[in-house]
């Protein structure tokens, strides 16, 4: 099949979370597969020089109401593979630092900036003569795209455009790209769309509600978070449409790129381990407590978290349980960055607590990757949770999570004491209820190192590679393309 995936981030060009990594992994995966796959992102002020970008096409025009906006398409080889990337130029992605905007605002341009993005995207398929069974968009950024190919007054009205189908992909239902509804015929759509039916939100446009409303098929990135979103609590206010669509509404968990959260190949880590033996692992723990300036001791369990510092992670339950969690007989090590009120709060306790909590505020994957392999414990007690990847990476690097059963958390983690458990889980979303987690944890941790054993084994030996869900992606996607 001819696959068009459009991602707003991708791996290793421009990365801010999750859907980076999987906008880097499963084009490549489905491309392995036997499949024309082509990946385009926007071109960043930010990405790296050292990826050579060759011109593809000088001058690319997208209608913006009255105006024509310019911009252009450069293109290269994913590092490692032959799957050709195509980067959409324009100087509001490229004059500029920043992805979706600086410090703590959003870019006030990026309705503008991410029409013209799903814009160009199309016409230059077109452009190129490429003609997609499915194009793959992802997240409110390319929303826009299943509302284009049927309602573009230019666009669905083209015979090129006319068999190509669109999968619509959730990875947060958070950020909905909620805009001033002018820009509906800015774009070239009509005002029928502007219907509850449609990308109408409460008196906005919703870019996120167009890709719900008008994909042929709607996916996010597990089958607990498909259920969730369909109820008020969870639905952040599209419950009603999600519900809708609930036929063409489907779960698929994400895998994790293996290649790169490998603990037998890391090359970011002090030392290397695998089953059966884990040597190596008591090595990357006692570096990691180096690093941080924590006493090294292999007794004192290590808690990690690596985290977008935002409320959807579950900080607010940690920061009001501080004193206790401080208490225990553990270290904790916390990286991330996000909001202002987090990082001040965890890098205070951090400075009175030297010997129990290291706050590291950077964006530093290299050391992600050390925290994810030498902690013994990866909390995750997320108040929603679409999938979530560190557990993922935890379980395959032998730490064990400690997570709240939600979305993604819940389809990935199963909690001691079951029969395989890898892992353990919390309901409600209180900071009680996070801290007897955790203490039971801890419990197995000090108390019963077999069982511990047995935990961390469990989630290495389970396959938490793409294989499944890209097939499930192409099933999905031969589903839509027989419909007529
Ligand atoms: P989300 O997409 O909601 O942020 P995920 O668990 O799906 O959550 O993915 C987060 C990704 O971002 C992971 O690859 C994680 O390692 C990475 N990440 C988050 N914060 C940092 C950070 N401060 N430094 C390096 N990597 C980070
Ligand atoms: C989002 C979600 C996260 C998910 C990621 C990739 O950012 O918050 O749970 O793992 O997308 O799908």
């Amino acid at each position: 099949m001819r696959i068009l995936f459009l991602s707003s981030e991708a791996v290793p060009f421009v990365k801010t979370g999750g859907l980076a990594d999987v906008a880097g992994a499963l084009p490549r995966v489905l491309q392995q597969m036997g499949h024309d796959v082509r990946l385009v992102i926007p071109r960043y002020g930010d990405i790296d020089p050292r990826f050579r970008l060759l011109p593809l096409m000088p001058e690319i025009k997208v209608r913006w109401g009255e105006e024509y906006l310019t911009g252009s398409v450069l293109r290269c080889d994913y590092p490692g593979s032959r799957m050709p990337v195509y980067f959409i130029d324009e100087p509001s992605f490229s004059w500029r630092k920043g992805i979706y905007g600086t410090g703590k605002s959003d870019f006030a341009d990026n309705d503008r900036r991410f029409a013209f993005f799903s814009m160009a995207a199309l016409w230059l398929v077109k452009g190129l003569d490429w003609q997609p069974d499915v194009i793959h968009a992802n997240d409110w950024q390319t929303g826009l795209v299943p509302a284009l190919l049927k309602h573009h007054h230019e666009i669905a009205r083209d015979p090129f455009f006319s068999n190509v189908k669109s999968v619509f992909a959730i990875h947060n239902m958070a950020y909905q790209g909620n805009v001033d509804k002018f820009v509906v015929p800015q774009i070239g759509l009509p005002w029928d769309v502007f219907t509850q039916d449609g990308m109408e939100f409460y008196g906005r446009a919703s870019y996120l509600k167009a890709g719900i409303a008008y994909a042929d098929a709607v996916v996010t990135v597990s089958p607990t978070y498909a259920q969730e979103i369909q109820h008020e609590e969870m639905g952040a206010g599209m419950h009603g449409t999600l519900s809708h669509r609930a036929p063409d509404l489907h779960g698929i968990l994400n895998g994790i790129d293996t290649t790169e959260w490998n603990p037998e190949t890391d090359p970011t880590l002090p030392a290397r381990f695998a089953e059966p033996t884990l040597q190596g692992k008591a090595n990357c723990k006692a570096e990691l407590q180096k690093l941080c300036g924590l006493p090294v001791d292999p007794k004192i369990p290590v808690i990690g978290m690596a985290s977008r510092l935002v409320a959807q992670k579950g900080f607010k339950l940690i920061a009001d349980a501080l004193d206790e969690l401080l208490a225990l007989d553990a270290q904790f090590v916390i990286l991330g960055t996000g909001d202002e009120e987090f990082e001040k709060a965890f890098t205070e306790a951090g400075e009175a607590h030297p010997t129990r909590l290291h706050m590291r505020l950077a964006y530093d994957v290299p050391f992600s990757h050390r925290l994810i392999a030498g902690s013994d414990i990866f909390l995750m007690p997320s108040l929603f949770e679409p999938c979530g990847l560190t557990q993922l990476y935890s379980m395959r690097y032998g730490t064990v999570p400690v997570v709240r059963h939600t979305g993604g958390l819940a389809d990935s983690v199963t909690a001691y004491p079951a029969e395989g458990a890898t892992g353990f889980s919390f309901e409600e979303p209180t900071s009680e209820a996070l801290v007897a987690a955790l203490k039971s944890a801890l419990d197995v941790y000090t108390k019963n190192p077999a069982a511990w054993d047995k935990l961390r084994r469990e989630g290495m030996r389970r396959d938490w590679s793409w294989g499944a869900a890209a097939a499930s992606y192409i099933d999905l996607y031969k589903g839509i393309a027989a419909k007529s």
